[in-house]
């Protein structure tokens, strides 16, 4: 009852911010992302007798039942599969990321979907994909597209068990090889304010919500059309749009949300300036200050040598289409 699994972060084209039921982790809105190649975590986890509690080593930094970042993420998770699954069995789980964790970069994602994988071998569930999305949705919105590779969607769903809530994938990484992302780390510490927190509050507070709701079905289409057409221009002018229209909610959030630091703030400036000279980039953001650069193939060296010089910007990661998370045989313990 030991398996290992490891999953691929994914970063959103549309956002997901805000959810309609907490315990399900539903979302109010689909939303549309690219699974991201070498930004991944891998995890073990063994299900066993001996194990009197649960135990998680993330990062090599041990969490246990009673501590705020267990009880709120994996402990949850956990007490959904014992109820789901009827299980009984305590567990250890270690889980590595090769990226900053909590800083804005999809760690919960490709953490919940390596473990929903892990558990599914481990446990001999016999889930397919699809179950599998929602099963890693549990632990982490973003982690329900993690499952697939490419270019992924998470449907909204609209029944109230969540049973039409999961993530499809739109094509697969071949489709599309030349799309890239230059994921520009601007700071390498754990953001204050966790997403879950994040939009909570948004939804509660922010005047803007309202219009986020409104435009969002056809930001989904348009980029699902762009996907499907190989579209870069139309795929990166929606999603620039979207993330502003995200970042727009928190930043009007009460109190308000600002992720961005002086590091994301240069590099914005530098996007629009290169693109006013015919490089055609454009940026995404996501719940904590790194930006990520969309771009294609030919661009992205060029990219990245330019970011790598502006002096805020701590490291360069270039990422294109990666593979669905999947089960390995190599085990962390
Ligand atoms: O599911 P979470 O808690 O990782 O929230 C993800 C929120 C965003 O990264 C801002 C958007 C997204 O769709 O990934």
């Amino acid at each position: 009852m030991k398996a290992s699994a490891i999953a691929n972060a994914n970063i959103a084209l549309v956002k997901y911010w805000g959810k309609r039921n907490k315990e399900l982790m539903l979302p109010n809105n689909g939303s549309i992302s690219m699974t991201t190649a070498g930004l991944n975590a891998h995890t073990t986890v063994e299900f066993d007798e001996k194990y009197k509690e649960d135990i998680l080593i993330l990062n090599g930094k041990e969490y246990k039942k009673g501590m705020e970042e267990y009880d709120d993420y994996v402990g949850k998770f956990l007490s959904v599969v014992r109820q789901n699954y009827d299980v009984n069995l305590r567990c250890k789980i270690v889980s590595n990321n090769n990226f900053p964790t909590a800083a804005g970069l999809a760690s919960s994602a490709a953490g919940f979907a390596a473990l929903a994988v892990a558990v599914n071998e481990a446990l001999q569930l016999g889930l397919d994909k699809k179950e599998l999305s929602m099963l890693a949705r549990r632990g982490s919105g973003s982690a329900t597209r993690s499952i697939y590779g490419g270019f992924v969607e998470w449907k909204r769903g609209s029944r109230e068990d969540g049973t039409d809530s999961y993530a499809e994938q739109i094509a697969k990484p071949e489709y599309w090889p030349e799309f890239r992302m230059v994921v520009c780390v601007t700071t390498k510490e754990a953001k204050k304010i966790k997403s879950r927190a994040g939009m909570a509050q948004t939804v509660k507070t922010s005047p803007m919500y309202k219009a986020w709701l409104e435009t969002v079905d056809e930001d989904l289409r348009a980029v699902r059309e762009g996907i499907l057409k190989r579209d870069f221009t139309l795929v990166g002018q929606t999603a620039e749009h979207n993330c502003l229209k995200m970042h727009a909610t928190m930043i009007t959030t009460k109190p308000s949300i600002i992720y961005w630091n002086a590091g994301t703030m240069d590099i914005i400036h530098a996007v629009l300036e290169w693109r006013d000279e015919g490089l055609e980039c454009y940026f995404t953001i996501d719940a904590g200050p790194q930006v990520k650069i969309l771009c294609l193939e030919k661009d992205a060296k060029e990219i990245a040598e330019r970011v790598k010089e502006f002096p805020h910007v701590e490291d360069v990661i270039i990422t294109y289409p990666g593979e669905d998370a999947k089960v390995v045989d190599k085990h962390l313990f």
